[in-house]
């Protein structure tokens, strides 16, 4: 147990985010504490981005190393001039077509970031937020912050605001609750200071959107921020039964059931070594529900989860990508 106290938790409305509360965390985010809110995407844990020992505590919340970069947000344009010492014309196409929405574009950083926002590097990756929580905190703080995911480092990030709590309650501030909303799914990440820009990490908005406006990214090797689950994560096809009854017979020898995540449970029989998570089938549900299930088998000590794989198209780009990484990844000693 903690000796800290847990974090003040204040339900908002999504639709129509009351003045008071985002009032009362915008001054918790200018006295330099954290706010976890939610985003379009997954929640996120806020502090001013200008002020230092305010981001070095985010690093401590999470247990994140001090290295990586932390993504921006701001609330308009004249916001982004005081962090971005310049704007690329495509980042300006990008913007005007993306913005506000879950597209981070990395632009040369201003003198005024502090190099622990950038993790040391040149640029400075920054978003407007479509939420309107989001987006309202940032324009009443009247100043950038950051937002990494509201999770504890190498977790799954998440739509609710009891994730949140579980992975940083006892050393945030405070949790603006809109109950579950969000994408699933984090912001894509272009870096917008190459030419062409090169994409750091898929997201909700697809390549093939951004390459309509842009033209050709460099897509190779985009690996930004990825969780690890403590078990082993399988990707199987979707409907392969004969895989899925392989890895039982596996697990079974090392002592551990499987839980299936599938759009086809009516193909499964559920039996003593297996366990079928139904998922809805459209695939933009699919990720809203995906990383709080992973989560929560995660947490329930889950020794085999196989997931099955989704159409590589839109959001499912995401997806896919997301959970390779977690396959390369899962196991991992001490995670
Ligand atoms: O949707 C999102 O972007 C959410 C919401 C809450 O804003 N935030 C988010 O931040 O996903 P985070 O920190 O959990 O994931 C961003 C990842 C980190 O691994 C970060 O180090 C990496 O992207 N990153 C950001 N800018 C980068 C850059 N210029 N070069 C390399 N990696 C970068
Ligand atoms: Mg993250």
């Amino acid at each position: 147990m903690s000796a800290r106290e847990s974090a003040e938790v204040l339900k908002i409305d999504p639709a129509h985010p009351q003045p008071d509360v985002i009032k009362r965390a915008a001054a918790v985010i200018r006295a330099g504490g954290l706010v976890a809110f939610p985003t379009e995407t997954v929640y996120g844990l806020g502090a001013d981005a200008l002020n230092e020992r305010a981001v070095a505590r985010v690093f401590q919340a999470k247990k994140r190393t001090p290295d990586a970069p932390l993504i921006v947000l701001v609330s308009d344009r004249q916001m982004l001039r005081r962090v971005a010492a310049s704007v690329p014309p495509i980042a300006e196409r990008l913007m005007s077509r993306f913005w506000p929405g879950p597209l981070t574009l990395t632009f040369p950083a201003s003198s005024s970031v502090p190099a622990i926002v950038t993790g040391g590097l040149e640029g400075v990756s920054v978003r407007m937020p479509g939420n309107r929580i989001a987006l309202e905190l940032v324009r009443v703080s009247d100043t950038p912050i950051v937002a990494p995911s509201a999770n504890l480092h190498g977790r799954a990030s998440s739509i609710s605001a009891q994730h949140v709590l579980q992975d940083l309650g006892d050393a945030i501030d405070l949790v603006l609750d809109a109950g579950k909303v969000g994408a699933g799914i984090e912001s894509t990440i272009l870096d917008t200071t190459q030419t062409p820009p090169k994409l750091i990490r898929r997201g909700a908005v697809s390549l093939s959107n951004i390459e309509d406006v842009v033209g050709e990214v460099a897509a190779e090797g985009a690996s930004a921020g990825h969780h690890a689950p403590r078990g082993r994560l399988v990707v199987v096809k979707s409907g392969d039964r004969e895989a899925v009854a392989r890895l039982v017979r596996e697990c079974a020898q090392r002592g551990t059931n499987v839980a299936l995540v599938t759009r086809r449970p009516d193909l499964y029989r559920p039996d003593e070594g297996l366990t079928v998570k139904a998922m809805p089938l459209d695939v933009s549900e699919y990720a809203q529900r995906l990383f709080g299930v992973l989560r929560e088998l995660d947490d329930s000590g889950a020794g085999c989860i196989a997931v099955e794989e989704v159409e590589e198209v839109g959001i499912g780009a995401a997806i896919m990508d997301r959970l390779r990484r977690a396959a390369e990844r899962s196991g991992e000693a001490g995670r």
